[in-house]
């Protein structure tokens, strides 16, 4: 890493005026526009060339929610397959991925299952998923409704959105969303502490989830 890395490294230790740290990563194939999510979110920034991301690189935001700081450690990983060993690494620890297909490219939609495998291989059990169809001001190039989009989150048992970072539609939604789920997790799990440690794990909320009992090997 450069000097200018570690001085934001510094930085952000230095950086103590926050309630809560939570690393969130941002996964999906190859262009579907992962970056441009994260530079539109923390930039307001979009640049229709396309830079394909080289490993993974991170930004830091700090928002308030519900009278708290919260510091976000933005994670923007590379879709390319090439790199998928150094980005699975960093999957440990992260508490939010957000899961980006393009709403004109099947292929990417087609791959939201594959995507959904390497969280559950390496995150955390509780990592929290929000499923994001971007793109959606490309209405004329459209290939995956929103329709299926809705059915595929309701599937996994995770909320849904369409988002445009050309446009600037929903971004802010889906990172203030994801940051309240989390949320709602961190009390919840404070409120079943008690029980777990009983042996009687019940009492999370993922019994509201259409599947998420079905797989004994899931926790989430
Ligand atoms: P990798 O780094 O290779 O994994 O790709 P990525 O997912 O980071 O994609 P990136 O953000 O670089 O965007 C790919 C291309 O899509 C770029 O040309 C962007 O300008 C374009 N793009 C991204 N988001 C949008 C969007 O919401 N609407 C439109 N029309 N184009 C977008
Ligand atoms: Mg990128």
């Amino acid at each position: 890493m450069g000097g200018g890395g570690d001085m934001k490294w510094q930085k952000d230790a230095a950086d103590q005026n926050f309630d809560y740290m939570f690393k969130l990563l941002i996964i999906g194939n190859s262009s579907v526009g992962k970056t441009s999510f994260l530079f539109r979110y923390a930039d307001d920034s979009f640049t229709s060339a396309f830079v394909s991301t080289v490993g993974i690189d991170f930004k830091v935001k700090t928002v308030f929610r519900h009278d708290k700081r919260v510091k976000l450690q933005i994670w923007d990983t590379a879709g390319q397959e090439r790199y998928r060993t150094i980005t699975t690494a960093y999957y440990r620890g992260a508490m939010g991925f957000i899961l980006m297909y393009d709403i004109t490219n099947e292929e990417s939609f087609n791959s939201v299952q594959d995507w959904v495998t390497q969280i559950k291989t390496y995150s955390w059990d509780n990592a929290q998923v929000i499923l994001v169809g971007n793109k959606c001001d490309m209405e004329e190039e459209r290939v995956v409704s929103a329709e299926r989009g809705r059915q595929l989150a309701e599937q996994l048992g995770v909320e849904f959105y369409e988002t445009s970072a050309k446009e600037n539609i929903n971004v802010k939604t889906v990172f203030e969303r994801l940051v309240d789920i989390i949320c709602d997790k961190m009390s919840e799990s404070l409120d079943s502490e008690p029980a777990m440690l009983a042996g009687g794990g019940r009492g999370q909320r993922l019994t509201e989830q259409p599947q998420g009992n079905s797989n004994p090997n899931c926790n989430c």
